[in-house]
């Protein structure tokens, strides 16, 4: 029986840690959308595409040789054959990012692989991003925007980055990224049928177990 999870939301809105763990608690395929973005970014950035030149990065998007891991055990992304599992994370790629993401004709490339990684693991899959509940899976058997409060998102993002930039730096950051990527995909409201999933004020486990609850309703 197909179960396509979708779970779109903000930077620091615990979607990536939230969402593998309930694709392993109900052993389903996982895919980070965002992954791709940033390999793309990477590839881009390796190759000296211009990321102002539209059709540069299109193309660009088209050559990549990608793989991906899909299970929630590994994380791993290859890019032509290196790992960039740990290199796509750095802040110079979280900070061009959104250029390569605010490109049309690259999100079309990387949408068709995404669902091409969706029919490959029989619609049995969490997948995540900023644009699955409304453009990759609309029909997805079940959809969640999850979300937080602006607060509770830069505390998070402090956290994981461990507190190597000011508190300032940091914020400047993840706000200039969130409207960057709020001029293609519109995620901070929840399209119609969409469950918002507030967890600003739960931790981990009570997010994971709420969303575990909206799948099962
Ligand atoms: O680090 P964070 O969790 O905020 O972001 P991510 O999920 O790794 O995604 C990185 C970037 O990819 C986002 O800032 C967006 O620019 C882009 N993205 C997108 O446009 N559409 C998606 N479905 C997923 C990510």
């Amino acid at each position: 029986k197909p179960l396509v999870i979708a779970i779109d939301g903000p930077s620091g809105s615990g979607k990536s840690s939230v969402s593998k763990e309930v694709a392993r608690r109900l052993k389903l395929a996982y895919l980070d959308t965002g992954a791709m973005y940033r390999a793309l970014t990477w590839y881009c950035l390796k190759t000296g595409v211009d990321l102002r030149d539209g059709a540069a990065v299109e193309q660009a998007s088209k050559a990549m040789p990608l793989e991906i891991s899909t299970t929630t055990a590994t994380e791993y992304v290859a890019v032509d054959g290196t790992d960039v599992t740990d290199e796509i994370r750095d802040p110079l790629i979280s900070s061009s990012v959104s250029a390569v993401a605010t490109t049309l004709g690259a999100r079309t490339e990387l949408i068709r692989r995404q669902r091409e990684l969706i029919d490959q693991h029989h619609h049995r899959m969490v997948v995540e991003g900023r644009d699955i509940t409304t453009v990759v899976v609309p029909n997805a058997e079940v959809r969640m925007l999850l979300t937080a409060s602006e607060e509770a998102r830069l505390r998070r993002r402090g956290i994981q980055l461990g507190g190597t930039q000011s508190k300032e730096q940091l914020e400047a950051q993840v706000i200039q990224r969130d409207a960057k990527d709020s001029t293609v995909v519109n995620f901070s409201q929840a399209a119609d049928g969409v469950v918002t999933l507030d967890s600003s004020d739960l931790n981990f486990e009570e997010t994971v177990d709420t969303a575990l609850a909206i799948v099962s309703k």
